[in-house]
């Protein structure tokens, strides 16, 4: 087998070129080609050498596939050591984005240029871990203490422009890459630069406080993970000792993050959230529709933010409402959801002004007439919404995508509304639709197989991480929230108060307790939608009596002042001993003798309850794998992700 990396020389500079597809990750034979090629470069007429790779981008990382295995050798530390020690001059040439190990290879060079068009970082921290080849000891040696610790931390890539502007970088370059590179190596030659190594570099000058600066925050930001901490030891360790040992420091670090359940679970997900895009029996190139305009009806809650969704993406959207009114009010929170981004620094004016700008509205369903597709956002009822898909059918043109929103219903029923079913699909976005990463893809009976492969990629264009389900009642995420539910009710007859509860769940990694998510959702959405069945399906009263009882008593949740909390004007949670009296009264209505219950069994009760209904829904094929439902919970439900998701977790346990 012929290996991924080239060695020739171009004049008296010697290209290395890595050439591992998809993203030149560092896998077992790159690392030994890279070894083989800079050990032929010591010996050979080569006065400097560039390394660069084929493809869409420079080395990507460490090829993730292999952590968790028994480690090969060559080692990546030490074959960034052999780099940064060869006697020919190294430069490093950067296109697309240089991440990780990566990075940490580029850094191990001499010297540094990219294109303007390239970002470099390190999301290991993403994975639950910490560059473990160099990254913390070298990025401090050129960057400082602060910006490497920002940059290692937050996992988020820089330009190489900002790069430059740290020190990490020393020349962006254009045109073609290699010729630029050669060049600037050659330059270097001729200059006489003598060779730069990081780890002859000293740390600039940095104020000690800033260490326990940063711990404390990210015990707030990054609650509970162990990752962010260790990266500031080991950014410590690079500023307060010598090279080596920092090196040491970081590989202890690096090895005790690899070996975490934590880490586990993060780079299950990473790999879980690429394959929730592959459908069965669906080819790669199934034939994909042109979605150039979108439709959203209904400008509330959820219509605003997915207009903003496709919008923010550069597709223009028209919005359809009932009155004037309405669309004003529509469109006015989304020009106040812009206003607040650029307030908050994440959009710069312009960038919001021409979002803004693609939104237009409109009272009349003829303004649909030429969109490639429609999202449909009204109120949750299946009669409206059948009405609905009637009138599109009636004025969309033939091939437009025909979307539901809808949180619960049968898109079946929905789509046999239109004459078209085989156009219509579910496309269930999450609250705040503009923000939450999670789109459930609801694949009906006769969804045709190019809408669905349409749907896939445009939520990779709107950036949202897409999961396919089946028709069911709530689909994946929503029908298991209804077991876990229904577990709370009980563990609050049973003993167990909604402060405890939810301490339980957010101390073990939920983003939200279960109570603030159903007083932030509003209490009266399940009463209703309960007092709509049959009395024989409303289901087991111990369920709802709690809920039920605070509805009538008009606590609705956060917006009505009130729910499983007292809520001041900040909207902070507090205790309420009327709802400790609510629920002592339920218990004592079903004879229930309330007592002690441990946080572990709240833990332990309501993630059974998950797994439980994820296995049926896996069962009935409602899911397409196990992996798929720990996507829909993570990016979804606020599910933590250094748990891997709820099957995930289960699996481990
Ligand atoms: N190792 C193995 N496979 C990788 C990989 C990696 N580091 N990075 C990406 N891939 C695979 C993906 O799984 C995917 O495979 P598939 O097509 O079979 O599903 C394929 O490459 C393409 O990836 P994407 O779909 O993500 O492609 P994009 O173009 O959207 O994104 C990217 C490219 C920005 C490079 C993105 O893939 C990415 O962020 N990769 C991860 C980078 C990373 O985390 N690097 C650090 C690794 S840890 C490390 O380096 C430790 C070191 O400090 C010792
Ligand atoms: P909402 O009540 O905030 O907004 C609905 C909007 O639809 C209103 O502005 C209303 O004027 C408009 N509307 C009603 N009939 C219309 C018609 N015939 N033509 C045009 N517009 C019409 O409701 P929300 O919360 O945005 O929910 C919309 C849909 O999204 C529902 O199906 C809901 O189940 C679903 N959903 C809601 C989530 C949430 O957290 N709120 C999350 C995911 C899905």
């Amino acid at each position: 087998m012929s290996s991924p990396v080239s060695y020739e020389l171009q004049g008296k500079v010697g290209v290395i070129s890595v050439d591992n597809p998809p993203v030149n990750a560092l896998s077992q034979v790159v690392r030994q080609g890279l070894l083989d090629a800079i050990t032929a470069a010591q010996s050979d007429a080569s006065e400097a050498v560039v390394i660069i790779c084929e493809g869409r981008t420079f080395i990507a990382g460490a090829d993730i596939t292999e952590f968790g295995k028994p480690l090969q050798s060559p080692w990546l530390p030490e074959l960034l050591d052999e780099i940064e020690a060869s006697s020919k001059l190294v430069v490093a040439a950067i296109h697309g984005t240089a991440l990780g190990g990566g990075f940490e290879t580029a850094l191990a060079a001499h010297y540094r240029c990219a294109l303007a068009s390239a970002k470099v970082g390190f999301p290991e921290v993403k994975l639950g871990l910490l560059p473990g080849a160099g990254g913390t000891q070298r990025t401090p040696r050129f960057a400082g203490v602060g910006a490497s610790l920002e940059l290692i931390t937050s996992g988020a890539p820089i330009t190489a422009g900002q790069a430059k502007q740290i020190g990490l970088i020393d020349k962006i370059v254009d045109g073609n890459l290699r010729t630029a590179a050669v060049a600037f190596a050659a330059e270097l030659i001729a200059d006489g630069t003598p060779i730069r190594r990081s780890r002859d570099q000293s740390v600039p000058e940095f104020d000690h406080s800033i260490f326990t600066d940063y711990r404390a925050s990210l015990a707030k930001r990054a609650r509970g993970q162990v990752a962010p901490g260790h990266i500031v030891s080991a950014v410590e360790a690079a500023a307060t000792l010598p090279f080596e040992e920092g090196m040491a420091v970081e590989r202890d670090l690096f090895m005790e993050c690899m070996n975490s359940p934590q880490s586990a679970g993060m780079r299950h997900i990473f790999f879980a959230e690429r394959q929730a895009s592959r459908i069965e029996g669906l080819s790669k190139d199934t034939p994909r529709r042109p979605v150039e305009s979108v439709g959203v009806i209904g400008g509330g809650t959820m219509g605003g933010g997915i207009a903003m969704s496709f919008a923010n993406a550069g597709i223009p959207v028209t919005m359809i409402e009932i009155s004037d009114e309405a669309l004003q009010r529509g469109l006015s929170i989304i020009e106040r959801n812009y206003a607040g981004s650029v307030k908050r620094g994440k959009l710069s004016e312009e960038k919001a002004a021409a979002c803004r700008a693609l939104v237009t509205g409109s009272t009349d369903y003829s303004a649909l007439a030429d969109v490639d597709m429609v999202v449909e956002a009204v109120f949750e009822d299946p009669d409206l919404k059948k009405k609905i898909f009637a009138q599109l059918d009636a004025v969309c043109k033939p091939g437009a995508i025909l979307a539901t929103n809808t949180s619960y219903q049968d898109v079946d029923a929905i789509a046999a509304a239109t004459g078209r079913p085989e156009d219509v699909v579910g496309t269930h976005f999450f609250s705040p639709a503009h923000i939450m990463k999670l789109l459930e893809v609801v694949r009906g009976e006769k969804t045709a197989d190019d809408v669905l492969s349409t749907v896939m990629a445009l939520a990779k264009k709107i950036r949202k991480v897409a999961v396919v389900s089946g028709v069911c009642y709530g689909f994946i995420g929503n029908r298991m929230l209804r077991p876990y539910g229904n577990t709370v009710q009980l563990l609050l007859l049973e003993g167990a108060s909604p402060q405890q509860i939810d301490a339980a769940m957010e101390t073990w990694g939920m983003a939200m307790g279960p109570l603030r998510v159903f007083d932030l959702a509003g209490l009266d959405i399940g009463y209703s939608a309960r007092k709509a069945l049959a009395d024989d399906e409303e289901g087991d009263p111990r369920t709802y009596r709690v809920s039920d009882s605070l509805v009538e008593a008009g606590r609705l949740g956060q917006k009505s002042g009130s729910g499983f909390y007292s809520y001041d004007e900040k909207r902070q949670p507090a205790a309420d001993p009327v709802v400790d009296e609510v629920i002592e009264a339920a218990a004592a209505e079903f004879g229930i003798e309330r007592r002690e219950i441990s946080d572990d069994e709240i833990v332990d009760r309501l993630i059974a309850a998950l797994v439980d209904e994820g296995r049926k829904i896996l069962d009935e094929g409602i899911a397409q794998r196990s992996s798929d439902i720990d996507v829909v919970y993570i990016y979804g439900y606020g599910f933590p992700v250094s748990r891997g998701g709820p099957m995930f977790y289960a699996d481990q346990q």
